[in-house]
Parts: C-alpha cells; structure tokens; sequence
C-alpha cells in the first residue's frame, strides 16, 4: 500500500508535544516504529505510550539537538535496536523574538544551533547509516518564515530559510545513495506554544486568522498527511521539496 510505513523505523526529534507529537503519533498509525527524542524523558514517556497503543514500538532516547553527542547517540542506539533507521523527522526547533537591532549573539546561536545545526548534524548521523543501506527519507520541519519573513523572529527566519536550502542540498548530494530528503512548511499551527499566546492576545489570532486565505490557525494533526507521504513510497519520485502546510498565507499577494 502506498502510505503504508508497516515495519518501518522513525526517528522524530521534539517529538514530546505539539507538531512532533502529532507526527509520532500519525507514523506510528501507519505502521512505523517510532523512536522518541527531545529534552524531558517524563514528557516523551507520554507520547510513547499512546504509540504503542497503535501496536508498535517505541523507544525513548532523551537527546539536546544542540549537543552532538546526543545526536550520534541516537543514531547509534536506534540502529543497535532496530538495525535500521528509514525515516528522520527533523522537528524540534525554537525562537527568540526580539527586534533584529537587539539581538545578542546568544540569543542567534541558540536559535540557529537547534533549528539549523540540529538539523544539519541529525541528518549527518542519520544518513551515514542511510547510505549504507541505500535507502532513506528525511522531512525536515521548516516554516513559512523560511520564505516570508517574520517581524521580530530574525534569527527563526534565517534559520528556516537555511533549512530550505539544506533540504535541497541534501537532496542532490544524497540521491545517488537512495536518500530523498524533503520539507514541510506550516504556518500557525495551535501547538501548546502558539495557543499560550493566542489564548492570551486573541486579537493577535484574530490578525492570524483574517490574514489566512483559510480563516483559521492549523492543528498539529494537520500536518501528518504531509509527513506520511514523503516518509512513505507515495512519494519515491519527490525530493529537495517543501511541502507547505499553510492554509494558503504564502500563495496571497495581497
Ligand atoms: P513546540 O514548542 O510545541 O515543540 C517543540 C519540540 O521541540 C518540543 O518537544 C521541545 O521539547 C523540542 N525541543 C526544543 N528544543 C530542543 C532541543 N534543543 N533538543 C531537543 N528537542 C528540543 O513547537 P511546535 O510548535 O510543535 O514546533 C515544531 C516545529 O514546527 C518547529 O521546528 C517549529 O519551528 C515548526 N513550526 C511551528 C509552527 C507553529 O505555528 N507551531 C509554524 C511553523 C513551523
């Protein structure tokens, strides 16, 4: 079947709650295994139950995206459990929001260790074992701030942008080893973290939503389509692509 992930292994990072839960959970009702890294080992043995409720594995393996060792940890134990890792889902990412002229270095690095050189060395660790496998899928989780820019989220926005372009690069790098490698790209979604501010500044979501061509913010669920397909054979012929997940806010002018 062509979305089926049955046998499948998934590496999701972030993966303890909003989009990265939603994925976890989605992939594990396809048939994968998953294996669950983000911070707070309590907060990832949650989400892991509700995975093995859909008769699959789970493995949890605390990880800090922005520390390598971590990384290659997960790599290495994934593989000495499973003997295989076929799908990366590259999620976990964070923002500083502060206008561009007071951005302290610290505040840049941060942002762009975990949500770009996260991303970079996660698919590094990962892809050694893909390439010898010759067969593989990377989904990295952008955002429309890869393209559109984002008042007050400098750092957020060039690291997505990097991302897109990792992507890409990726892709053609690694083709030839059976390695496709994608992107998604939401706009508002109503995770934990988008909620505790719109909740509080509805007039904010309001702007949100009169600005979206759907009238409304996305749920993490809604993200889950895209990532089955591109983990999945659907998509054999699709690589070095973002899918976005938008509501139609980059496709308006005006
Ligand atoms: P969230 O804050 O609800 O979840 C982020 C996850 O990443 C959590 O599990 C957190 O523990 C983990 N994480 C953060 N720093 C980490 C680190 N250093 N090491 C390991 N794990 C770490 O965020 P949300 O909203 O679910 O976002 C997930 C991804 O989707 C991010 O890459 C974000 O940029 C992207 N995105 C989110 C949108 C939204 O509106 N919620 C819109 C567009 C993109």
């Amino acid at each position: 079947m062509l979305f089926d992930l049955t046998g499948k292994v998934s590496i999701v990072t972030g993966a303890s709650k909003g989009i990265g839960r939603s994925i976890a959970v989605g992939l594990a009702d396809a048939g994968s295994h998953i294996v669950l890294c983000s911070r707070t080992k309590s907060e990832l043995e949650a989400v892991a139950e509700e995975v093995r409720q859909r008769g699959v594995e789970a493995l949890v393996i605390p990880c800090d995206v922005s520390n390598p060792e971590d990384i290659q940890h997960v790599a290495d134990e994934t593989v000495n459990r499973f003997q295989q890792i076929d799908v990366l889902i590259n999620n976990a990412g964070i923002t500083v929001k502060k206008n561009a002229a007071d951005y302290e270095l610290e505040d840049w690095n941060k942002v762009i260790s975990v949500n770009l050189t996260g991303v970079f060395l996660f698919a590094q660790a990962v892809g050694q074992y893909m390439i010898k496998q010759k067969n593989g899928s990377i989904i990295n989780i952008s955002s429309i701030a890869g393209e559109t820019a984002l008042k007050g989220s400098i750092a957020y926005c060039a690291s997505k942008g990097g991302v897109n372009m990792l992507t890409k690069g990726l892709a053609v790098e690694w083709a030839k080893h059976g390695i496709r490698v994608n992107g998604i790209a939401p706009a508002y979604i109503e995770t934990p973290l988008v909620k505790a501010i719109t909740e509080v500044r509805r007039d904010y979501a309001e702007k949100v939503e009169a600005r979206t061509p759907l009238k409304r913010l996305g749920a993490p669920d809604e993200i889950v389509g895209a990532a089955i397909y591109l983990a999945s054979e659907a998509s054999s012929y699709t690589t070095g692509e973002t899918i976005k997940v938008d509501g139609g806010w980059t496709a308006l002018g005006l």
